[in-house]
Order: structure tokens, then sequence, then C-alpha cells
């Protein structure tokens, strides 16, 4: 049985991901472009993975080891009836939460449809995930991770509701730290543009990708390797010491 959350890294330097060989993963939006990949790297260490979307089309993660569920984050009891049959077997290890939407607006601008419809899956839904995923966790330990975005951390364009929701998804990030220590580690990644389904849009975009390319000090976009890296070291105890905290994953964004 896999051991995560509170437990000191095994100094295998070689091979820091060894703990989540065997674990229990949960990825919520495991559909998306970077919950797919998620799921593949997952898979790809020897976890038991499990894909939550809304939607049952979408990237195909690795079949092989993953079980799928069409689930809303929306509706709590999409999540508990998942959690129901996942309580029959080994009991989940990882939650990471990668589920999202995007409607770009100023905050001026934002209806009232838009405002909720975006709080309700991207705050929200990491708050019925976490009390339906993560609250079974607090018993034997295990690690949340959550994916927030640069846009929580700077202000940026159009995105700013959702720049507000993410923000929320990284404090919501420390309070349950502190709240679920000392067995679960809860952490986020804030990730800068990446191609996936969210942004096809942009990167379609010639003059987005190049100036948003310029305005990175590491002059590149992120890639889905740098996020599946990224949760799988807050997830495994290579992270063993870290809670709470929100890993930028933005090429230096947004420090200038
Ligand atoms: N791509 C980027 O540039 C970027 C940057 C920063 C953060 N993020 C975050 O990364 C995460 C993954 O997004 P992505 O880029 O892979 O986008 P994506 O659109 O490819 O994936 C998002 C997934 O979430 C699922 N989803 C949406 N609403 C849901 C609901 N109510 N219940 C369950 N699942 C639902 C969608 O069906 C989809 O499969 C999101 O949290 C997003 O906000 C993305």
């Amino acid at each position: 049985m896999a051991k995560l959350g509170n437990f000191p890294p095994s100094g295998d330097y070689a091979f820091p991901y060894r703990d989540l060989v065997g674990a229990q993963v949960l990825v919520t939006g495991g559909r998306g472009t970077l919950g797919a990949a998620l799921c593949r790297g997952f898979v790809s260490l020897g976890a038991k993975v499990w894909c939550l979307d809304v939607s049952a089309v979408g990237d195909e993660p690795d079949t092989a080891g993953v079980i799928h569920r069409v689930a809303d984050v929306r509706e709590r009891s999409s999540l508990q009836a998942v959690q129901a049959e996942i309580a029959l077997g080994e009991p989940l290890d990882v939650l990471v939460n990668a589920h999202g939407i995007q409607i770009r607006s100023d905050f001026a601008g934002c209806d009232e449809d838009t405002w909720m419809t975006l709080t309700d899956v991207n705050l929200n839904g990491v708050y019925r995930s976490c009390q339906v995923f993560g609250e079974p966790m607090r018993e034997r330990g295990g690690a949340i991770v959550n994916i927030g975005s640069v846009n929580g951390v700077v202000v940026s364009g159009k995105g700013t509701p959702y720049g507000i929701q993410k923000a929320a998804v990284s404090h919501l990030t420390k309070v349950l730290a502190v709240e679920w220590a000392p067995l679960v580690r809860v952490n986020a990644v804030a990730p800068t543009a990446i191609p996936s389904g969210m942004t096809r849009d942009l990167f379609a975009n010639p003059a987005y990708v190049s100036s948003k390319v310029q305005s990175i000090p590491l002059k590149r976009a992120g890639t889905e390797e740098d996020i599946v890296h990224a949760v799988m070291f807050l997830a495994s105890s290579a992270s063993g010491l870290v809670t709470g905290h929100t890993l930028m994953m933005d090429g230096g964004l947004s420090l200038v």
C-alpha cells in the first residue's frame, strides 16, 4: 500500500517518485489536455488512476490503468457517487484538481451568469472535490495538488474573473494545508500559458504566442511535461516537507 502525505523523502534520488508506484490517484478534468497528461504520467509510474471529467470525450488518457468516470464538480452528488465506488476498494492517496473553464472578461464587464459559472467550476468545484475526495485522506494520509494559475498571482488582460478564482484556490490550498495537517499535504501549481483545450484559440494566433513568449523571462510557454513533473513532485514524498505552497510554473513571468 502506498504511503503518501506526511512522510520524509526516501533519499532515492534516482527515482524520487517511487512512493507513487501503486498509489491510487484521482485526477479531476482528466480528459482535458493537462488532466490527460497527468493521468498518463501517473499510469507510467505504476499508479492506479481514476479520471473524472464532466465530458466523456476529449483527450484520451492511456486507457490501460485508467478508470474513467463522468462526473461534474458542480454537483456534489456526482462526486459522492465516484467516492462511494472508490471506497469499495483501496483508498485514494493523491487528489489532483485539474478541472477548469475559462470565459475571458474584464471585471467590470463580467455579467452575473458568467461570474457564477466560472466560480462554480474553478473555485466551488475545488471546494467540493477536496471535501468529497480529500476528507477521507485525513485518516491515513495523502497529498492534494490543485492546479491554480499565474493569473491568480499577477493581473493579466482579460483573465480577470478566472484569475480571482485561481487566487482563491491558492488561499484554499493554504487553509486546507493547515486544517488537514499533519497527515495530508495540500499544494498547488500555478502554470503560465500552455497549449491546451482551454487556450487553443490563443495559441492559434501567432501574434499572441510571440508576445506571450517575449513576456516570459525563460522565453517559452509551458508544456504538459512541465506540469506533470511539478504535480508528481508535490504528490510524492520528494516534497515531504512542503505544504500550503503554490509552485509557480511560469518561466519567471510573475517576477517581472
Ligand atoms: N492551459 C493553460 O494555459 C493553463 C494555465 C494555467 C492554469 N491552467 C489550469 O489547468 C487546468 C487544466 O486545464 P487545461 O489547460 O488542460 O484545459 P482543458 O480545457 O483542456 O481541460 C479542462 C478539463 O476540465 C473539465 N471540466 C470542465 N468543467 C468541469 C466540471 N464541471 N466537472 C468536471 N470536469 C470539468 C473539461 O471537460 C476539460 O476536460 C485547469 O484548472 C486550468 O484552469 C491551464
